[in-house]
């Protein structure tokens, strides 16, 4: 149970909130490098309630300013991209990636002598391509290293970017990120009910444990069915911070949008079968998926993530934490939001949040606690994979999100070398 005023603190992300600030220190992933191309340039992105454009101009270069030009605010995402710079397609004046006025067209002409131009200064935020991600970085300088999450640096794998728009806050996303009891019943139980089955019931949860390490919390499960030599329990999976959750072969990010709305990012890897190797892919696609049914209004049911979704704004725009009831399931839930709290304060003081990346020792990997390493990174042989439990799920229609375009799924089977109906 956590007071309003307690409550804010974790959600409130806009600039100038101390959460705002705290978000503010790391890198975020925004969009996929693929959404941009010959016709798409220029996109509107609303991000910690700060409205901005993100481009690529035609040199290559891309930018994340403000949303509304400094002459008289016209709106930038309707702006077209120039060799260097964006230009407001109200007036035609451009600016850099920095925030620079690089023209005024009809001022340079008529009063060049007052280079009204060299005192303008538009909003302009760091961006990054890494990993088939675009990273925003809002915060004060030196900015962080962009991190190289281990999985982005493996080979022979079938990436995938999924974005979903999810109306509600980004907190009661991230809680769920350590909160290892909501698969067996959100997930495992619930999808037996939903093909109109009664059981048999996934094995029962008997206990679950929650570790600190330095770039978030590894959560650890023994089921029914399972033992503490299993790598639920020995390796875990990962509340990875400050907004993420990561499984060992997906990271899905909560970015928030601004206090009532929130970006779901994910990214899959799929390592292809060892008889597809060696297999290198030109360009990782990103698609958009939806979370409602529209002939019937309601959240959609039938995927992983999208079940997530459902409990995430089932809480409410925010979750109202004065009227919960936290129970031993959810020991990691009390426990991020003590180190969030502690966090406020170191930041308040001037000095970094947990998990900020500045050593340049971690510029090529940053190692996470991985399950099923041997797999992802050595390879598994095609038997092997139609065998195993865990990898069999890669061979079937995407389980995760639903809406994965034919193109998409089409590249995917033929990089996997399987045929996935659509
Ligand atoms: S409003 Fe943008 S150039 Fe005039
Ligand atoms: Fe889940």
């Amino acid at each position: 149970m956590l007071t309003p005023d307690k409550n804010q603190l974790l959600t409130q992300t806009g600039a100038g909130t101390p959460m705002g600030e705290l978000l503010r220190r790391y890198w975020m992933p925004i969009a996929g490098a693929s959404e941009f191309d010959e016709q798409t340039r220029v996109k509107p992105v609303r991000l910690m309630g700060e409205d901005l454009v993100l481009y690529r101009d035609l040199g290559g270069t891309y930018g994340l300013i403000d949303r509304h030009c400094c002459h008289r605010r016209a709106d930038l995402s309707y702006g077209y991209v120039e060799e260097c710079g964006l230009r407001c397609n109200y007036h035609g004046w451009l600016y850099d990636e920095h925030g620079n006025c690089l023209a005024q067209p009809y001022e340079d002409i008529a009063n060049p002598s007052a280079k009204m131009k060299d005192r303008i200064k538009i909003k302009a935020y760091r961006v990054r391509e890494h990993a088939g991600l675009l990273w925003a970085y809002l915060g004060p300088e030196p900015a962080p290293l962009v991190p190289n999450w281990e999985p982005f640096t493996w080979k022979n794998g079938f990436t995938q970017i999924v974005i979903s728009e999810i109306p509600c806050n980004w907190f009661q996303c991230q809680e769920n990120s350590i909160d290892p009891v909501h698969f067996e019943w959100m997930h495992a139980n619930w999808s037996v009910r939903l093909k109109g089955q009664t059981g048999p019931y996934s094995p029962r949860h008997r206990k679950v444990d929650f570790e600190e390490f330095d770039y978030g919390f590894v959560y650890r499960r023994v089921r029914e069915d399972s033992d503490e030599n299993d790598e639920l329990w020995r390796i875990g999976r990962v509340c990875l911070w400050p907004n993420a959750l990561f499984t060992g072969n997906h990271f899905e990010w909560r970015v928030p949008v601004d206090d009532g709305n929130t970006l779901s990012v994910a990214w899959f890897f799929a390592r292809v079968p060892q008889d597809r190797e060696p297999y290198v892919q030109n360009s990782i696609p990103t698609w958009h998926s939806p979370i409602k049914d529209e002939k019937t209004g309601r959240w959609i049911t039938s995927h992983i993530m999208n079940q997530d979704f459902i409990a995430w704004m089932g809480q409410g725009i925010v979750a109202d934490r004065e009227n919960e009831n936290l129970a031993a399931s959810d020991k990691g839930v009390a426990l991020i939001r003590r180190r969030f709290f502690g966090d406020l304060d170191e930041v308040a003081a001037g000095r970094d949040p947990k998990a900020v990346v500045r050593d340049e020792k971690f510029k090529d990997c940053v190692p996470l606690p991985i399950m099923n390493r041997a797999i992802l990174t050595k390879g598994i042989t095609r038997e092997q994979l139609a065998k195993d439990p865990n990898a069999q799920i890669l061979l079937r229609p995407f389980a995760w999100q639903v809406g994965q375009p034919d193109e998409v799924r089409k590249a995917y089977a033929e990089a996997m070398g399987v045929e996935i109906k659509g």
